[in-house]
């Protein structure tokens, strides 16, 4: 499972945005290298803390992506564009998600909502990962059509997706 975090990866990490109210995020380059420590096992608890909060921040643009398709999808006029840019956004995150929990970045490590059977049952948390990834694939290229019908029709697939790994691998907000 190591080799979940490999160094090509570790790019996928980097984030320069700062999470909500958290304290602000170290250096892109401290982060890549954070990555890698806890991917070799030999994360500290500061790099640690980066990888989770990089994954922190990459899913709540997810979710703020999601938002803002349901906004616009209920618009008297949609943006395709602005719909287009979401659903590139959520399809580009799609193959990384698996990258982003090495182990030693679960509830053992502090405040998480990712539960420990991500890692006792990698083979399903890998299954539904890849399974969004090609969900995600196929609704931004229909987004990336403009047939704004086609795109409402395949929401609720790309929301089960989701829902479908949360319903087993998130834990309930506290
Ligand atoms: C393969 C599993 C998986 C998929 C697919 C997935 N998520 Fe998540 N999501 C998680 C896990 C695990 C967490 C908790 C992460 C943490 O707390 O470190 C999470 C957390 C979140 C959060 C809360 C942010 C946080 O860190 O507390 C949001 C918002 C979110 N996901 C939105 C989405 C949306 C929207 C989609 C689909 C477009 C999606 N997720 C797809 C597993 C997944």
């Amino acid at each position: 499972m190591k080799s979940w975090l490999t160094v090509a990866s570790v790019a996928a990490l980097v984030t320069v945005a700062a999470c909500n109210g958290g304290d602000p995020a170290p250096a892109p380059e401290n982060q890549a290298e954070a990555a890698e420590n806890v991917a070799a096992g030999a994360g500290t608890p500061t790099d640690i803390a980066a990888v989770m909060r990089a994954r922190h921040e990459h899913y709540e643009e997810m979710g703020d992506a999601m938002k803002g398709l349901g906004r616009e999808l209920k618009a008297s006029s949609p943006s395709v564009e602005t719909i287009q840019r979401h659903a590139a956004l959520i399809a580009g995150y799609g193959p990384q998600i698996l990258t982003w929990f090495p182990e030693g970045s679960g509830p053992e490590a502090g405040e998480t909502r990712a539960k420990a059977e991500i890692w006792s049952d990698a083979a399903t948390f890998r299954e539904r990962a890849q399974a969004f990834e090609a969900v995600s694939a196929r609704f931004n290229q229909t987004a990336q059509t403009g047939n704004l019908d086609a795109i409402r029709a395949g929401m609720g697939e790309l929301g089960n997706a989701c829902k479908n790994c949360h319903d087993r691998f998130r834990a309930p907000e506290d």
